[in-house]
């Protein structure tokens, strides 16, 4: 198609990729659009989303504890940094000087920045607007320069075991020698609990999912009618992970770039994992990854963990 930027190139060969092999599938990545961002958010604010509330409260214990091994003026690396309400938890007992939040979602950075500049005036920001997947340069600093890598948010169970471990891999060299990394990891948990995390009674989940078929009828020039699919939310037992899918409640043939995809009634469209770890499993993924686990913090009830890497 001429005309088309080539990011846009790229996203139209992945999701035509994702939608034509046996089973279909689509990047999660998609899901953080401007209007999948708000969405994520809301999530975030509903009863059953306990992740993120969880892992917010463990921050200030997990920082008081950092303090004795983080030296002052650090670098701190966040990856998925759609914004900075976890890092901002870190920033002024850490006495963090420099803040590289790394993200896809080039509006949610850019609306970052601008409040870095308000709030948090004293601390340098550097966006780097990549998909943390890919390698990326870090700002350049002086060797000196203590830096601590953050991933929180359990956004790792978005990624398979193998990806898992490339990632933690490669943060370990990008992050240089002696560089810790502070990991949030959703623990397995009773699936009365984990089920309605990922289809919520609001609907708000159902709304993200969906709002995928909205950025593809915008961006890959396609004609989804997302009230012919419905969310769905299951648990599978073999992997360890919540899958999120979109199911086709109808028989149809939705056209995507110029190509038909045909969806028989109940067929899916899978478009996300969230893998769950117990701590064993978890430490024996960063060893993989040459990473070991230094300290691990958890609510009582022991719904979720940030895990210190060294
Ligand atoms: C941002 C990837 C951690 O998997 O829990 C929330 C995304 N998907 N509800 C998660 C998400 C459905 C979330 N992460």
């Amino acid at each position: 198609m001429p005309g088309l930027a080539a990011a846009e190139h790229a996203l139209i060969a992945e999701v035509l990729a994702g939608l034509t092999g046996p089973r279909k599938t689509l990047p999660p990545k998609l899901f953080y659009d401007e209007a999948g961002c708000t969405l994520f958010g809301a999530i975030t604010r509903t009863p059953e989303y306990y992740l993120t509330r969880t892992e917010r409260a463990l921050l200030p214990r997990v920082a008081a504890a950092l303090g004795k091994r983080i030296p002052p003026q650090a670098m701190l690396v966040e990856y998925g940094a759609s914004d900075e309400s976890k890092a901002e938890l870190l920033f002024s007992p850490l006495r963090i000087a420099t803040y590289v939040p790394v993200d896809i979602a080039t509006s949610a950075l850019a609306k970052l920045a601008g409040r870095m500049r308000i709030r948090h005036q004293a601390i340098t920001v550097h966006p780097v607007a990549a998909n943390f997947l890919a390698p990326f340069r870090l700002p350049t600093t002086t060797a000196s320069t203590p830096r601590l890598g953050f991933f929180p948010g359990s956004t790792i169970g978005n990624l398979g075991h193998g990806e898992a471990v490339e990632f933690l891999r490669r943060a370990r060299l990008a992050l240089g020698l002696g560089a810790p990394l502070l990991i949030g990891v959703d623990l397995e948990k009773p699936l009365n609990i984990l089920i309605p995390a990922y289809d919520d009674a609001e609907g708000v989940t159902a709304a993200f999912n969906l709002n995928v078929l909205v950025r593809l009828n915008r961006e890959a020039d396609a004609d989804f009618d997302p009230a012919l699919f419905r969310h769905r939310a299951a648990w599978n037992t073999e992997f360890r992970r919540i899958e999120m899918h979109l199911e086709s409640r109808v028989p149809q043939s939705v056209r995507v770039a110029g190509r038909r995809i045909k969806f028989a009634a109940g067929e899916t469209i899978h478009t996300e994992n969230s893998h769950k770890y117990s701590e064993v499993r978890f430490a024996s993924l960063a060893a993989r990854a040459g990473w070991r686990v230094a300290e691990s913090w958890t609510d009582p009830n022991r719904l979720f963990s940030v895990q210190l890497l060294i």
